[in-house]
């Protein structure tokens, strides 16, 4: 199986490390070698780490060395599977899918990694719908169990079957899910995490509160304000968008504080400020 993953940030370098550590071989393009430095980086502590633990087979250098890194999506080509895990916006990707459409040979499936997004769109923009489908990995990717496989409305069944047994081929449980706004898993976490930052903005508590409440009361591993600065706050308002539009209920609105802090910059971990202080 050669692999490719497009976005070296911290879903596609989490796919990528994964998918070599399950023994493919795997491509990664990123727009810019510094994005694909940075990816190379943060891929290379996460294999130190689970080396030391005894949880790695072979060696960091050993995994590191199925990964081809480039900024040519031509090098997509040859793919068997392309996942993309670019930014959260749905024009943005329809580009890339058109184009990725054109690249990889005729019998590649490609796949998105997106958190929201409809996946029947974006199969369209591709130009192969039945190759197409969601295959949402969770943040840490070599530490979460979950895959949500998101079949589009023309996903082929022999499609839905290799991206399954790929997932479980990198250890991982894939479990299914149609195409609608959010999927599950974010269909249900996402309001969590925005009545959380509802909860800041108008006074129910400090964030440390807030959180301390969550995980100690609902033995939550990160409680909502930390997960939401670790998934990155331009994301989540990305997703809160997608929902709020693709379902119409008002609860689903985006908070207005993290609106702001979004155009404020505030991204949370990734940019070093967030409802904490990186
Ligand atoms: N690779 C390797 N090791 C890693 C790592 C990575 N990427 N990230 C963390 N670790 C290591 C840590 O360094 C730490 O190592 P030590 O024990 O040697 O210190 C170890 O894993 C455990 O980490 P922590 O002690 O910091 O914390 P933890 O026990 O709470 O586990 C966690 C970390 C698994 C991330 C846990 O906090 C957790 O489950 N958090 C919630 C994550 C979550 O909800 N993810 C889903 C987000 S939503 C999503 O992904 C979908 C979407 O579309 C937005
Ligand atoms: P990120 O900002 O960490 O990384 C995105 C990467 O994509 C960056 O390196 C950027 O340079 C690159 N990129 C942007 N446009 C590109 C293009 N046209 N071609 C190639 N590369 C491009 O973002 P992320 O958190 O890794 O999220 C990526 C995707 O995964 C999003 O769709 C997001 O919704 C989804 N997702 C995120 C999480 C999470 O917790 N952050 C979890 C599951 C799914």
């Amino acid at each position: 199986m050669k692999f490719g993953v497009i976005g070296a940030g911290q879903m596609g370098g989490g796919i990528a490390q994964v998918a070599a550590q399950s023994g493919f071989t795997v491509v990664v393009q990123d727009v810019k070698q510094e994005f694909l430095a940075r990816g190379q980086t943060v891929m290379e502590k996460s294999l130190t780490k689970l080396h030391e633990k005894g949880r790695l087979e072979g060696t960091p250098a050993e995994v590191m060395g199925r990964i081809q890194f480039t900024t040519s999506l031509q090098d997509m080509a040859e793919c068997d599977l392309v996942v993309e895990a670019i930014v959260e916006n749905e024009a943005v990707k329809a580009d890339l899918f058109r184009q990725l459409g054109q690249i990889v040979k005729p019998g590649g499936i490609l796949a998105s990694n997106t958190s929201s997004i409809p996946i029947t769109s974006l199969a369209t923009a591709s130009g192969r719908p039945e190759r197409f489908i969601g295959m949402h990995f969770m943040n840490p990717v070599p530490l979460m169990q979950l895959v949500e496989v998101i079949r589009g409305h023309q996903t082929s069944d022999e499609t839905a079957r290799i991206v399954t047994e790929t997932a479980q081929q990198m250890g991982k449980t894939p479990l299914p899910c149609n195409d609608f706004p959010g999927f599950v898993s974010n269909r249900i976490l996402m309001p969590m995490l925005n009545e959380a930052i509802q909860c800041v903005m108008e006074g129910v508590a400090e964030p440390e509160a807030i959180d301390g409440i969550m995980k100690l009361g609902m033995n939550h591993p990160m409680g909502p304000l930390t997960l939401a600065d670790f998934i990155g706050l331009d994301t989540c308002l990305a997703i809160m968008e997608v929902l709020h539009r693709g379902l119409g209920d008002d609860k689903y609105r985006p908070s207005p504080l993290l609106r702001k802090m979004v155009q404020a910059g505030q991204l949370g971990r990734k940019s070093g400020q967030g409802f904490y202080t990186y």
